[in-house]
């Protein structure tokens, strides 16, 4: 399945995702494996396009985002993640990367998931690494957990496993499923305050963790049937539930962690006035103060009006199911 590498050079695009079932709190650090299984949806218009070129000239390994050399921190957990991708082709060469997003730097929706999926895609086929896709959802899980959902195509379901290999990621529902689209409303623009890599280290110090856990994995059934069987009341009321759950172990953990801007609560209350009104519309969010505003195609219009006259929200952007990882050609150095 893996793009044919040229001359040690490879790009792959890969979507962000948002969660319906939320990755949140690991039973093991350093694998990256979570605490339940997760489900989500591909965003077709926020990917991150990344190159990865070999070049044994290199000392180090150079990463540039958006044009410009990322700071060291930023660039550890790149290089940690090319070392994975070295030791699986036996070489020690030096890597140039560099990569793009779709979305506007600084949108606040900057994602983890689209840049280690395509970190991942393009690092093995610049190696020439042959890998099936379940593999490749494991290598994008050890980047970050979240980016295991973004190489297969659609409706995605991450299993959590109790070992690396069985904790991988595999399409429940293909892009043309359902016409669910996500209205992204944008109230934050900066870098959130707490990553969520330090989120998911504090979920133990909640009191809510346990029953948040048991009420996920409870939930996750439900909402697979709901989106298998395109019950759109269903899927929404547990998606919002199971997004709720999430901030209340975030809110309880200590230190304590907030995400939510005065804005963010204006666009969950808008969001419940436009379902008394008949509009089928649920909020999720992830760790930040953004909302996903989850809806039909029939909707979008409406719902666009009625987020954008919401005080505080800065812009919105639709996003529908998106397509898995893919390589193209046209690289970026
Ligand atoms: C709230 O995948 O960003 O978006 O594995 O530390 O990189 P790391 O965490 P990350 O966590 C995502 C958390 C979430 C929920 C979700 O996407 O499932």
């Amino acid at each position: 399945m893996v793009g044919q590498a040229t001359d040690g050079k490879a790009t792959a695009v890969a979507c962000a995702n948002i969660a319906f079932i939320k990755y949140w709190g690991r039973k093991d650090d350093a694998l990256r494996l979570p605490l339940n299984a997760s489900i989500s949806m591909n965003l077709d218009r926020a990917t991150t396009t990344t190159t990865v070129a070999f070049d044994p000239a290199l000392e180090r390994d150079e990463v540039v985002i958006e044009g410009m050399e990322t700071a060291e921190k930023a660039a550890g957990r790149v290089s940690e993640h090319l070392d994975r991708v070295r030791s699986m082709a036996g070489i020690t060469t030096r890597a140039r990367v560099a990569s793009r997003n779709s979305f506007p730097a600084g949108a606040g929706i900057a994602s983890s998931a689209s840049a280690f999926a395509a970190l991942s895609a393009a690092g093995i086929a610049a190696a020439g690494v042959a890998m099936d896709e379940r593999g490749l959802t494991v290598l994008a899980r050890l980047g970050s957990g979240s980016a295991a959902r973004s190489i297969p195509a659609g409706f995605v379901e991450w299993y959590a496993g109790d070992r690396s290999e069985d904790s991988y990621a595999e399409q429940i529902a293909a892009p043309d499923h359902w016409d669910l689209c996500d209205l992204i409303a944008l109230v934050q623009t900066g870098h959130k305050e707490v990553a969520s890599t330090r989120g998911h280290a504090l979920v133990e110090s909640s009191p809510f963790a346990d029953a948040r856990l048991a009420a996920a994995e409870r939930a996750l059934p439900v909402v697979r049937d709901a989106l298998l069987a395109r019950d759109f009341d269903v899927f929404g009321e547990e998606t919002e539930l199971e997004a709720i759950r999430m901030h209340a172990v975030a809110m309880s953990s200590r230190p304590s962690v907030i995400y939510w801007s005065p804005a963010t609560v204006a666009i969950m209350l808008a969001v419940r006035e436009a379902r008394a009104d008949g509009v089928g519309a649920y909020f999720t969010i992830d760790a930040g103060a953004n909302v996903h505003v989850l809806c039909r195609e029939d909707d979008a219009a409406d719902l666009d009006t009625r987020l954008r006259a919401v005080p505080g929200v800065l812009d919105v952007l639709v996003n529908r199911p998106g397509p898995g990882i893919q390589w193209v050609s046209g690289h970026l150095i």
